[in-house]
């Protein structure tokens, strides 16, 4: 059977990343905090989109201890755009953590690394290595392209099984004196060269002479990953309510999808005009004027909503406190309520700047 040694991978990255490696803001040093916050952020989000909310958490949040102790409505102002929020509440709960168990230190030891709050294998892997200079392989959807495509290997990388089997393998092999250069070539070649689905760039690859789907011709064969579940359709009726100079907010729950951030008001199901005014007289509203305004839709990583939309002129206002009703100003929005990218086709009928997002 043919096979690959992957053992013989590790000096050619590491030359290639020498004169190919990307210029990024958290490759500047080795601080620990600033690699942590990196790998949390391009957990579910493009480095370009990362890039500026990087530098800005940074300086708004330069410590383990400031990020300790931010209040709540300023982390997920911070983190507005790039969703999956709980990222940013769990790094909250695991500098606590540093904070407490090791004077403000992040561990340098993969094992600890684990076991804080928001860290999983990949991204303990690489902070592991990057910072601390430990050797742990870190695997993720690139990695696990790479590997599959350098050995012919048609095994699901969906199963967990097969993701451990490729990190003991990477593991055997990652040099003891790079490892974060070598986790960070894997991260550069994955992303420049050994491109997903027809665009891979073989020509410019270091380990093509290596490849076996390379010498094939089968690079777009892999990887093979088996169906994920398809993701439910929510219909919803988003309600832009304007009184005076102000539009309506409410708080999200403290748990679960979006928590804690602020929305329009909106109802589930998709409401022709007679029933979007009943909706709006029964929270106490009184509508002056309404109109359909743009649809939209906002993916999940498990759920689709698709949103049709409504904005609304209303005279008096209900009792704030009766339906948790906030009166915000278009610069309230702006600088101090947080607001899921779900809802980024109305920001600019919301006073705010438009923001360039993508899947959260
Ligand atoms: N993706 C995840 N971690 C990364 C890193 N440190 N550099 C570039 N891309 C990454």
């Amino acid at each position: 059977m043919r096979a690959i040694d992957y053992a013989e991978i590790a000096p050619l990255l590491l030359e290639w990343y020498a004169v190919s490696k990307r210029d990024l803001p958290w490759r500047e040093n080795q601080d620990p905090y600033r690699i942590w916050l990196s790998e949390i952020m391009l957990q579910q989000t493009r480095v370009e989109a990362v890039k500026e909310y990087y530098t800005r958490f940074l300086h708004a949040l330069p410590t383990v201890s400031s990020l300790a102790d931010a209040p709540e409505e300023v982390l997920l102002k911070l983190w507005e755009g790039l969703g999956y929020y709980s990222r940013v509440r769990n790094m909250q709960k695991a500098a606590v953590t540093v904070m407490n168990e090791y004077g403000g230190h992040l561990p340098a030891d993969h094992d600890a690394l684990l076991k804080l709050s928001g860290i999983g294998p990949y991204t303990a892997a690489a902070i592991a290595s990057i910072a601390f200079d430990i050797p742990k392989a870190a695997v993720d959807g690139n990695v696990l392209r790479i590997y599959t495509r350098l050995g012919a290997n048609g095994k699901d990388i969906a199963d967990p099984a097969f993701k451990k089997e490729v990190a003991q393998a990477l593991d055997a092999v990652i040099p003891k004196d790079a490892p974060g250069a070598f986790n960070q070539a894997m991260m550069d070649l994955g992303a420049t060269v050994c491109l997903p689905n027809g665009a891979p760039l073989c020509t410019s690859c270091p380990l093509s002479h290596l490849c076996l789907a390379c010498h094939d011709g089968t690079q777009t064969s892999y990887p093979v990953k088996s169906k994920s579940k398809a993701r439910t359709i929510e219909k919803m009726t988003v309600f832009l309510i304007r009184h005076d100079d102000t539009i309506i907010l409410r708080k999200r729950s403290e748990k679960g999808l979006l928590a804690g951030m602020y929305e329009p008001l909106h109802a589930p199901g998709w409401m022709d005009e007679d029933e979007a005014l009943t909706f709006i007289k029964e929270l106490n509203l009184d509508p002056l004027h309404i109109e359909r305004i743009e649809d939209a839709k906002h993916i999940f990583t498990h759920k689709e909503w698709h949103m049709i939309a409504y904005e609304v002129k209303v005279g008096f206002p209900a009792p704030e406190k009766a339906h948790h009703l906030i009166y915000a100003t278009p610069g309230q929005i702006s600088s101090t309520y947080p607001l899921p990218s779900a809802f980024a086709a109305y920001r600019a009928r919301m006073g705010m700047r438009r923001r360039n997002t993508k899947n959260n």
